[in-house]
């Protein structure tokens, strides 16, 4: 038997060995095309190659490539598991040409790969052209010498591809394979076609147009082939078996799952066995490419599918979680040809597990409910859609859960029921927000999330995307377009730009269409938590909703902003290793030049910390330890030892950031829950460095740091400080410390031997203007002095010394600084009893033009504005002194 994947191995050679370049697959998730959901055929990737639009791989190329088909346009769910052909993983196999050849060679190498190589009998196969497609009949005929009824000319889109309602299309030519008259059916287009017995195995689309809306628009710029097989399809013919559920991968998977749970893949339970190893294929890869479970968009079709599958897990009594254990088997089948399956492999495992166990908790009483609720119903009855709804609402229950779970009783579900409910729900939801008095003009808003859904974020892996415009709006209101110079909002369904959240700053770019817009964008905000709304202006050409556009981010600077905010994780992690549990984070702000951190202590940090947590946290960056992302329930998460923002609000599904060395229990150095975007390692951040310290309120401190190249230029313009100091005081950096501290202290005693100079100066009697000492005024000794530059604070030594020098008498000095005067009288103490200190004091003050003063009788204090009157200062105190004492 040839397994599956020599069939693989096999149609890839074939090709390269006729110079086609092997292409791996693309990831299930098109980041370069807004229409899709995912990836559901080979040409996928290679959309704009074909319009021009980009540069093919190689004029010639072939691939494997992983498609999944649910949700959206194509979907399979419904059947899968209960036909021989239908799945939500499917990988095509294909050969294309970029404009090099057209279709003799394409109908040439699918013959030859057919009935040459892996020598399928021509007398099973049967082909279709397009009806006018005599070039195609033609060459067919040459080739195989079939008789005309073996060569079907089809006259309707079956045989004229498209994409989609645009993009590349052209007629196309199908092989198709004849597994016997013991199946029911007939050849294409026989009124017996429907039947199982002629099976499509390969088609070759001849790319000739462009598609916009369903019309021709345009011929591609070089003729080019498509061609696509499904794997699963000639594994069974070259197998031997017609179901494809009967192949060799199948068979494996199925086994299992038959030795897990002991239960045959027979009877009643064949169908649950084919369901879980289908969608086991589906969610294994989807969660390799990056999709997680959400209730939104392809996060939500990942959750139906899984939750479709562990509904089937339970019908066959698996007691325990099971999808997670058939993983193993899937990588023994797979990973060779996606290696992606083996790098994934925890991470696949971990979330179904969770999500199993998960689901299982509501999974019963759901059950029990639908039991209820259909329990007298029989074949050909209807599920009221209120029930549909709480299943979903309540009990996690998607709705192609429900339908599938009263498939094989015959009873339906009443479907406008149940979205008629959902709109009740979504109305109650508006009109609490309402309630809530958030401002009105945000409503827009809502509409828009209502109509559109949420924006689904891909920026945490990619930092450009395409996307389509779903909304634009204008000073507050919606509108279909905008031009140059406006100011205006931009919505996608898809983006790579983070909206400002959590403290991280929104990201800002360009959104361009090769028609020639050019928007700047500034910043992106996340309007009700779920919106991405770009910020910014047309610079050049216009936009309208609808338009298929092109986003890139300033790659650059959300590196920077990555790198701060995992070092607000490392930071948080260190203070509280440092200064204890009680540290919890109150805040923080991550703007791409820097952060702050702000977290509950109770007083400022000392150099000491500082430094500890700045040395911890660079070696946990030099440690450069991958940084974990895993998705888990704020419970388990928080179970998990991450750190939660107490009151914070948290959905069902919280990412839990895991960053650092492990210590001990195998926790990482910071576990913490985060929606932002984290670097990829710790080493990513490059170098920390605190700038500084501070109080934002009683119990709360905040710091402010830099990383990366900021933090590089930061030290950078320190130590140009210290050299520019250095060579100031002719020094070498390495010296200047010490040079400082000895010119500080040698200023301290200069400037106190410049004050005792300027005291003995005064006491000496020579200091200018301030008159013969010791005058004698009515039998009372004065001495008046008005000294320039005398600092204050020397007026009391400099009255104490005159007070004993005198032995009695009265002392009056004015000290001149800066305009102002400093004023100051003594009074000896055998002459208190006639004469205040205060009293004199007030009027020199006056005189000063000031008021009041202050003091004791035999010292008082005081001063005025004008020191230019200090002599009339002390002129006033002599003559209150001569009418006193007269
Ligand atoms: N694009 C075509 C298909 O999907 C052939 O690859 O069938």
């Amino acid at each position: 038997m040839t397994s599956t994947n020599d069939i693989r191995r096999s149609f890839l050679d074939y090709f390269a060995s006729n110079g086609h370049a092997e292409i791996a697959s693309a990831p299930l998730v098109p980041f370069s095309d807004p229409t899709l959901m995912f990836v559901n055929a080979g040409m996928v990737p290679f959309k704009n190659a074909f319009t021009g639009l980009e540069t093919p791989p190689a004029p010639r190329a072939t691939s494997s490539q992983k498609c999944v088909r649910a949700g959206g346009k194509h979907n399979d769910l419904d059947n899968v598991g209960y036909t021989a052909r239908h799945h939500t993983f499917f990988e095509m196999l294909g050969n294309f040409s970029f404009g090099d050849y057209f279709k003799e060679q394409a109908i040439h190498h699918a013959w030859t790969l057919l009935t040459k190589e892996w020598g399928l009998n021509p007398a099973r196969l049967t082909v279709t052209v397009y009806h006018t497609d005599d070039e195609a009949f033609d060459l067919w005929k040459k080739l195989t010498g079939f008789a005309d009824e073996k060569i079907i000319r089809i006259p309707t889109k079956d045989n004229f591809w498209a994409m989609g309602s645009d993009g590349p299309c052209g007629p196309c030519s199908e092989i198709f394979y004849d597994h016997g008259d013991h199946i029911w059916g007939g050849p294409p287009g026989s009124p017996e076609e429907e039947g199982d017995r002629f099976v499509e195995i390969w088609n070759l689309v001849f790319m000739q147009y462009e598609q916009a809306a369903d019309e021709i628009v345009a011929d591609l710029p070089k003729p080019s082939i498509d061609t696509g097989m499904g794997i699963e399809r000639i594994a069974a013919v070259m197998q031997g078996v017609h179901d494809n559920y009967d192949t060799d991968t199948f068979k494996a998977l199925i086994g299992a799952s038959v030795s897990l749970t002991g239960v045959k893949a027979e009877g009643d339970q064949r169908a649950s066995h084919r369901v879980i190893a289908d969608h086991l294929r589906s969610t294994s890869f989807l969660l390799a490419d990056g999709v997680l479970p959400s209730n939104e968009g392809r996060g939500y079709v990942l959750r139906r599918i899984m939750r479709r599958a562990m509904r089937h897990a339970h019908l066959l009594g698996a007691s325990e979680p099971l999808m997670h254990r058939l993983v193993p088997a899937l990588v023994t089948e797979m990973g060779q040809a996606y290696p992606e399956l083996v790098r994934g492999q925890a991470l696949i495992q971990e979330v179904l597990e969770r999500e199993e166990a998960q689901f299982r908790r509501t999974l019963d009483k759901g059950l029990k409910l639908l039991d209820e609720a259909t329990g007298d119903m029989g074949e050909g009855g209807t599920l009221p859609g209120e029930t549909a709804f709480k299943l979903y609402d309540t009990y996690g229950f998607p709705y192609d859960l429900t339908e599938d779970a009263l498939r094989s009783r015959g009873i339906g579900v009443d479907k406008d029921g149940f979205d008629a409910a959902m709109a009740q729900q979504k109305a109650a939801a508006r009109a609490a927000w309402k309630g809530s008095g958030e401002a009105a003009s945000e409503e827009i808003w809502f509409d828009i999330a209502e109509r559109e859904g949420s924006t689904e974020f891909t920026g945490y892996t990619s930092t450009t995307g395409e996307a389509a415009v779903v909304a634009i709006v204008k000073d507050g209101v919606e509108v279909q377009s905008a031009g140059e110079g406006d100011a205006v909002v931009i919505l996608t369904n898809q983006t790579p730009f983070y909206g400002e959240s959590g403290g991280q700053t929104g990201d800002a770019g360009r959104i361009w269409t090769p028609e020639g817009l050019e928007f700047t964008v500034t910043t992106t905000n996340k309007p009700l938590g779920r919106l991405h709304a770009h910020v910014g202006t047309v610079a050049k050409g216009s936009v309208k909703v609808g338009d298929a556009v092109h986003l890139v981010i300033d790659a650059d600077r959300r590196d920077r902003i990555r790198a701060n905010h995992s070092a607000t994780h490392l930071v948080h992690a260190a203070l509280r290793n440092r200064l204890g549990g009680h540290v919890t984070q109150k805040g923080s702000l991550v703007a791409d030049d820097r952060f702050r951190f702000d977290f509950s202590h109770p007083k400022p940090l000392t150099e000491e910390d500082i430094a500890a947590v700045e040395a911890e946290v660079n070696a946990e960056i030099r440690a450069n330890e991958a940084v974990g992302t895993r998705l888990m329930t704020p419970d388990d998460a928080v179970a998990a030892g991450a750190l939660a923002l107490f009151g914070e609000k948290y959905g069902d599904e919280v990412r839990v950031l895991s960053m650092g060395r492990k210590g001990g229990e195998g926790r990482c150095y910071s576990v913490e829950l985060c929606g932002g975007t984290h670097v990829r390692a710790t080493g990513d951040i490059g170098l920390f460095k605190i700038v500084s310290e501070s109080a934002v309120s009683s119990g709360v401190r905040r710091i402010e740091a830099l990383t990366g190249e900021g933090a590089r230029q930061w030290l950078v313009a320190r130590d140009e400080a210290v050299r520019a100091i250095a060579n100031a005081l002719k020094t070498s950096p390495d010296e200047a410390p010490a040079r400082v501290a000895s010119l500080v202290e040698e200023r301290k005693r200069l400037e106190k031997e410049l004050a005792d100079a300027k005291r003995a100066l005064a006491l000496g009697g020579g200091a200018g203007d301030a008159g013969p000492a010791d005058e004698d005024i009515g039998g009372v000794a004065f001495s008046g002095q008005v000294i320039e530059g005398l600092d204050p604070k020397e007026l009391r030594p400099l009255l104490d010394d005159a007070k004993k020098r005198m032995g009695s008498g009265v002392a009056a000095v004015c000290a001149v600084n800066d305009g102002k005067g400093a004023f100051a009288v003594a009074v000896t103490d055998d002459l208190t009893g006639r004469f205040s200190a205060v009293d004199f004091v007030r009027l020199g003050v006056e005189a000063l033009g000031g008021k009041g003063g202050g003091g004791r009788p035999d010292m008082a204090q005081g001063g005025g504005p004008d020191g230019s009157k200090a002599a009339d200062a002390i002129a006033a105190v002599r003559e209150a002194l001569a009418k006193v004492s007269a």
